[in-house]
């Protein structure tokens, strides 16, 4: 890093992380124009947050400030009406935690009288105590946020060196804050601080960025340096200065970052999801890519720094996760108990962090999660850390915060995820898990046949995914026969029971459905009292042990009149005349049937969508990552 502003002091702030708003930062300074390339990072971003959006820029004679409600398209068109000059600025896309979606909650806030612009992600506890200090004080709020406070305090602090001024005002928040900020009294500067919601500094050459999410600063820069929890950075055009909290200039990590330009574009398909569903013969691919090992018959993953002694020495998996990751990690344990016999728990990490669960310290804790910042996965991963556990991530975004703190990480390799709906990193998810179940099977008791056996079905898993997506046209016509429904049921068992799970939750946060997924035989302890000819079920039959089963449970639903349709084989000769409609997938062995049932759950619920009108790639209410607790 080069040499920039003086290092300042910096208290010691002590206190528990609650987590952060889901919102996207992107910061410039440079020699170029900011605004073209804060709106490009902007909507890079989008995907983190979309109700409202702003900029602010530095200009000859002040601060230039644009703001609208709504997506990014909607900043475009005042940016269009009203352009924002200047060769520095900061910008956010918002998803509301304190206050309503309106302009005046939008960021950047001002801070006094526009001595300062502040764009935050984060939440502020004790914002209340400090807005009724800063009125007393004569600072006049604008908005319902949280985060003007930190604008004002900002201005309040502004003296000679706007870093000092940073550092006093985070001194002040209790809570958690990845923010930026610029003042018109400082040309040029651009001041950022974390503390629980991640920045990245981005390094170019005579112009330096910043940003929440690495991926905003695609085509812009390779190099970046992730900012680490209570450090601040200052940034000019020449000069990129990350400071310890105690005074000290840190020793920041320089990640050259490897992009792919196409696989963050959408290319010829109308949505990113459709693009990602499309992709999942692929990603099974890198995913396995360079871990399979057919002369010991097992998996290897080069950076897994536990010892195969320690591992052998593991008696029990915990795996804690959310949402789609949850699911992926409920099929993990099915497929760790099978092939390594190590009992595993699955928790939600938001119930697990809170929980304080009797913990051996044989036991290893996984947390899964695609992009790596899901506030609660990341706490839980805290709290085992902090109870001396090992712990094991599997992450997506490389160098994200649950990369970078669990003890090692395993990469899924999916590439950028950027439909809000995960579906190519749930499949990495399962691809690893399998990988990592013969690791640890093939460390206990599992033969050199069996390993040699799963390689093999393994390797073929890409192709049989690539069959799967042939059922497309066939999903959109039963999309078309059922769009119009208000609930959907999804039934499966044993490795397909969290795949009906993962269908429903598809469905219903990208449709606006009804959606429950259930084990097969729990219908008759109470949800097949929903079943009518309005409300259809989708069961998981392919051939596996439990097909009788199931199909006595698919009869049950026929028996009340609700309509059927089948997820099954193509061999299956009964199931034409028991369901209303046949999905067909390829036969494959049980441990991978998720693989292959999961893709039409997620054609399903993508063209039931389309249907009805819906903003697939960012439904409404959510945001890729959760980074709220
Ligand atoms: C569902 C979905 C969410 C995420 C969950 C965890 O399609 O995307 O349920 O799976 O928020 O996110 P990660 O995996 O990033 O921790």
């Amino acid at each position: 890093m080069r040499s920039g502003l003086s290092a300042v002091a910096c208290a010691l702030w002590f206190y528990r992380l609650r987590g952060s708003s889901m919102c996207g930062i992107v910061g410039y300074t440079g020699y170029r124009e900011a605004e073209p390339i804060l709106r490009d990072g902007l909507k890079r971003l989008e995907y983190r947050g979309y109700d409202s959006a702003g900029l602010a820029t530095v200009t000859g004679s002040g601060l230039c400030l644009r703001k609208s409600v709504g997506k990014i398209a909607d900043l475009a068109d005042v940016l269009q009406r009203q352009p924002a000059p200047g060769t520095s600025g900061i910008s956010h896309t918002r998803w509301a935690t304190h206050g309503e979606a309106t302009l005046a909650n939008a960021h950047p806030h001002l801070g006094g009288d526009g001595e300062v612009a502040v764009v935050h992600n984060g939440v502020i506890e004790n914002h209340a105590e400090l807005r009724s200090q800063l009125q007393a004080d004569g600072f006049t709020f604008r908005s319902q946020t949280d985060s003007e406070v930190i604008a004002h305090l900002i201005a309040k602090y502004l003296d000679g060196d706007p870093v000092e001024a940073v550092r006093r005002a985070v001194s002040r928040l209790r809570g958690t804050y990845g923010l930026a900020m610029i003042s018109p009294r400082f040309p040029g500067v651009l001041v950022g601080a974390r503390l629980g919601s991640p920045l990245v500094v981005g390094l170019g050459s005579n112009e330096n960025y910043l940003s929440s999410d690495a991926s905003a600063l695609r085509g812009y820069t390779e190099d970046v340096v992730y900012l680490l929890d209570r450090q601040l950075c200052v940034l000019t055009p020449n000069s990129g200065n990350v400071l310890s909290v105690e005074l000290a200039p840190a020793e920041p990590v320089v990640h050259r970052l490897n992009w792919d330009m196409e696989d963050a574009s959408r290319g010829e398909y109308e949505h990113f999801m459709l693009k990602e569903i499309c992709e999942q013969p692929e990603v099974i691919d890198r995913a396995m890519a360079g871990r399979l090992d057919e002369v010991d018959s097992t998996a290897h993953f080069g950076n897994l720094s536990l010892d195969p002694q320690k591992l052998n020495q593991i008696d029990r998996v915990i795996m804690t996760a959310c949402g789609t990751s949850y699911h992926a990690a409920l099929i993990g344990e099915y497929l760790i108990e099978s092939l390594a016999r190590l009992p595993v728990e699955v928790e939600y990490a938001s119930e697990f962090r809170y929980r304080n669960p009797p913990l051996d310290r044989k036991s290893i804790v996984l947390a899964i999660s695609q992009s790596g910042e899901t506030a609660d996965t990341l706490a839980a991963l805290r709290e085992s850390k902090r109870k001396g556990l090992p712990t094991l991530a599997l992450c997506n975004v490389v160098g994200s915060s649950i990369a970078r703190e669990a003890d090692c990480t395993i990469y899924l390799h999916a590439g950028p995820e950027v439909g809000v709906a995960s579906t190519k990193a749930f499949t990495a998810q399962v691809t690893v898990l399998t990988l990592l179940a013969l690791h640890l099977g093939r460390l206990r008791n599992l033969s050199a046949s069996a390993g040699t056996r799963i390689l093999d079905e393994l390797q073929q898993m890409p192709d049989l995914v690539r069959q799967t997506l042939d059922c497309h046209d066939e999903v959109k016509r039963i999309a078309r026969k059922y769009h119009h429904v208000s609930n959907v049921l999804y039934m499966g068992r044993q490795y397909l029971f969290p795949v009906a799970l993962e269908g429903a939750l598809k469905l219903k946060e990208i449709s606006y459905i009804h959606a429950e997924g259930y084990p097969a035989a729990e219908m008759k302890h109470g949800p097949i009292a929903l079943v009518d000819e309005d409300t259809p079920s989708v069961f998981l039959v392919p051939q596996c042990p439990s097909y009788d089963k199931t199909m006595s449970n698919l009869e049950e639903v026929k028996a009340r009149g609700g309509p059927v349709i089948a997820v099954a084989c193509p061999e299956d000769e009964r199931i034409a005349g028991r369901a209303d409609d046949v999905i067909l997938i390829p036969r494959v062995a049980e441990h991978w049937q998720p693989l292959v049932a999961v893709v039409p759950l997620q054609l399903l619920a993508y063209e039931i969508a389309l249907l009805r009108g819906c903003d697939i790639d960012k439904p409404r209410n959510l945001a890729k990552s959760v980074t709220v607790e």
